[in-house]
């Protein structure tokens, strides 16, 4: 059996990439030289040869039956720059060091999204998405990239630039191109258009490509994604849309158009940030089975469920099982589903959730604790998975 290959890169990495990766980014972005991007492996990653040199451990990723993919988001911009903390996937080799071994697949939490990766119009920072990458290649883990169309996240020079329809047209279609094909090779999944419906169905009207350039430019961003990068899966992914309702209708039907058109759209993600506020979308395997019918691969992608946290900010023992009650049944439905293989939590420590800085008053929405403690929802994913090893 064959290993996976040590990135091809001008200069030797050392395993654990933290002192690069802890140099400023202003100043490794301007250095990084364009070949430094991973180099194309032959095949993606396996769930074979991502448990090769993990075994006896009592991981989720050791759990995972073959072919499935248990992924996190990693942690990184976006709110971590303002927290009081330093780039955790630079600076904390215990996350590091638990990324690896408990999951075999990675999302770019911030990285790659345009704010970060395409900071001014002509310049790209492929800084923290490369070490991404990177890391993923040493630790045999495939890479969801994330994201390319969106309506958050997106650089001021973007939203706020006079372009003609013309212009703004051929700024995706560079930034496709030139993101997608840095990777190329390298990313399993792509979510190429995020959040494009309103919960009515509606297309977003904050979503500057559409807005400006109507909803055919859809199409475009996947057709695009598809020539740069022909082996990628490509993703609509979504928050809302776990159940059967009017915006994953919109989905549904918007699919099959696009399909009809020969469009290359291969799969549909329900993002799942539950709340115990709200009961658990039990029609969500029914949802992911009408679009795997389709032919649609599925995945959920950035599941976490955060609670309302009583005072002192410890969740008592039957909101813990709650919540591991909501991630059990979220992977189940995604294992009731064939073409649902890839599984992925945002960020598995509490320490650097999104969760109390965007939702305030609510928390403890992953599957550890600050101190990396394994709570009842992570036993109820690592339980769940081995019940169904060997059987999938
Ligand atoms: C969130 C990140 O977790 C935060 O760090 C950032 O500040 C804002 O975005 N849907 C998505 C993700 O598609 O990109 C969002 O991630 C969470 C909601």
């Amino acid at each position: 059996m064959r290993r996976a290959r040590t990135p091809r890169t001008p200069f030797r990495l050392p395993r654990i990439t933290t002192a690069l990766a802890a140099v400023p980014l202003a100043l490794t972005a301007a250095v990084v030289p364009a070949a430094a991007a991973p180099a194309p492996a032959a095949e993606h990653a396996t769930t074979e040869r991502a448990d090769r040199g993990h075994h006896g451990r009592d991981t989720l990723r050791d759990a995972a039956p073959k072919g499935f993919f248990i992924g996190t988001a990693v942690a990184g911009g976006g709110h971590h720059a303002e927290q009081p903390y330093a780039d955790p996937f630079a600076y904390d080799v215990e996350y590091r060091d638990r990324m690896a071994r408990e999951f075999n697949s990675l999302s770019a939490e911030n990285q790659m999204k345009w704010e970060y990766i395409h900071p001014t119009r002509d310049f790209y920072n492929f800084y923290p998405a490369d070490a991404i990458v990177r890391y993923a290649q040493e630790n045999r883990q495939v890479v969801r990239g994330h994201t390319l169309l969106w309506h958050s996240q997106n650089p001021a020079w973007l939203e706020e630039g006079d372009f003609s329809d013309e212009e703004l047209r051929e700024i995706l279609h560079e930034h496709i191109t030139t993101v997608v094909g840095r990777y190329a090779g390298r990313i399993q999944q792509w979510d190429v258009a995020n959040e494009i419906f309103d919960e009515n169905g509606e297309y977003r009207e904050e979503n500057i490509w559409i807005r400006e350039l109507g909803p055919g430019i859809v199409a475009d961003a996947f057709r695009w994604a598809h020539e740069a990068d022909p082996r990628a899966k490509l993703f609509f992914n979504d928050y809302g849309v776990e159940s059967i309702n009017a915006k994953s209708d919109a989905y549904y039907a918007l699919i099959q158009d696009l399909k009809a058109d020969g469009v290359p759209v291969h799969g549909f993600a329900p993002q799942s940030h539950l709340s115990t506020r709200y009961g658990f979308p039990g029609d969500l395997q029914a949802n992911l089975q009408r679009f795997a019918d389709l032919g649609l691969e599925t995945a959920i992608t950035e599941l976490d469920v955060r609670m309302d946290l009583p005072e002192g900010g410890e969740p008592t023992a039957a909101q813990q099982a709650q919540q591991a009650d909501y991630y059990r049944r979220a992977l189940q439905a995604c294992l009731g589903v064939d073409t649902c293989n890839s599984f992925t939590i945002w960020g598995f420590t509490d320490r650097y959730s999104w969760v109390p800085v965007f939702f305030p008053a609510e928390g403890s929405a992953t599957v550890m604790t600050e101190d990396y403690e394994r709570k009842p929802a992570y036993h109820a994913l690592q339980d769940t998975l081995r019940s169904v090893r060997g059987k999938r």
